[in-house]
């Protein structure tokens, strides 16, 4: 396809991207898809799009993406088991009890399904407070949080007890070392490692702009924070808008090329940051909307400034 691809210079490490089973009929959609090594559903495993119903588990959105996932060589990353929002309906009108079943149900079908085919889930997503100011932390007040108090205690012993080798994470955004939220998730997971619970990762979404960036320094230090924790991190769902300064983006020196540098080296800089994930093929894909270019490829899955800039970075390493 012309240009080199990520995973051939991974040497192990785990680079990846979040797809979505509506662009597999899309054969250059395929292509840029293999330079990766490790995949996540941008959607479809999610408790939605699993039980909409209550009780019926339809797993053919999850499966096809792990179809695929094993067709091109890819390792999988589990995304997301219990989580606010995209939740079924059904389970937000349950009483506090049922609630709380519905919860470990989810959890053990959803983990005995995937029993040995992917090794590490997002257990719990987006449960802290944007507020939360950096002394402590407040949890979300969800709908969750608000029937089910220690629904997250809940979630991770279940997740442990169906199945102890899976590698259970806590994900989130606002987590990579800018805003106050990232020192309280960090002294949450703190606290559930002193209290025993277990979780084995954390997730840095690092949905991101080139106007407010993470610098070097401190999601360096955040990380090597988290490895002292005795806990893996994975950059989970890297984008970078590129605000209001759009032409600066293809070049592969430009900020947003900064933000991808100063993210892939800080991951690789510490050895139990173990994965590194992008939210999304191409701009045209993005959540963040194609006019903020976030992403490696562009629209027409063409590599642009920021792979080079990914692929030289892996090179060197
Ligand atoms: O499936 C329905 C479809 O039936 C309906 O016709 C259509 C009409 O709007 O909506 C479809 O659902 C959409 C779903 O994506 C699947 O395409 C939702 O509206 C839409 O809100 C949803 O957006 C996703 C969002 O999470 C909510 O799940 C984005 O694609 C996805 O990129 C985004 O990803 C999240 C991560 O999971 C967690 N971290 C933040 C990140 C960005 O928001």
């Amino acid at each position: 396809n012309g240009y080199e691809l990520l995973r051939d210079y991974a040497k192990g490490f785990r680079i990846g991207a979040a797809t979505n089973t509506i662009h597999y009929s899309n054969s250059n959609y395929i292509e840029a898809m293999k330079s990766f090594n490790y995949m996540v559903a941008e959607n479809g495993c999610k408790f939605v799009s699993i039980q909409g119903t209550k009780g019926k588990f339809n797993f053919n959105d999850c499966d096809n993406h792990l179809k695929k996932a094993k067709e091109l060589g890819m390792a999988f990353r589990g995304h997301a088991l219990i989580w606010h929002a995209m939740a079924p309906q059904w389970i937000e009108h349950e009483d506090s009890n049922t609630m709380k079943q519905s919860i470990i149900n989810h959890v053990t079908t959803v983990l005995k399904h995937y029993e040995g085919k992917i090794d590490a889930w997002d257990v719990v997503n987006e449960a802290i407070d944007d507020g939360s100011n950096g002394n402590g932390w407040k949890f979300r007040n969800s709908f969750l949080y608000q029937k089910v108090p220690d629904f997250i205690d809940i979630a991770f012993k279940t997740a442990r007890e169906v199945s102890p080798n899976t590698k259970l994470f806590y994900n989130d955004y606002n987590t990579e070392a800018i805003w106050a939220k990232s020192e309280s998730v960090y002294q949450f997971v703190a606290d559930m490692k002193k209290r025993n619970i277990p979780i084995d990762g954390v997730g840095l979404q690092y949905h991101v702009g080139i106007n407010v960036q993470p610098q070097f320094n401190k999601i360096d230090n955040l990380i090597s924070r988290y490895c002292k924790l005795g806990v893996e991190v994975h950059i989970t769902e890297l984008d970078v808008s590129c605000d209001d300064n759009c032409n600066d983006y293809d070049g592969g020196e430009g900020k947003q090329s900064q933000v991808y540098t100063n993210a892939l080296k800080a991951c690789l800089n510490n050895s139990c940051c173990t994965g590194f994930l992008v939210w999304g093929i191409g701009d045209n894909d993005s959540w963040r909307g194609a006019e903020n270019k976030p992403l490696l490829f562009d629209s027409n899955y063409k590599p642009k400034g920021q792979y080079n800039t990914i692929l030289n970075i892996l090179k060197n390493t």
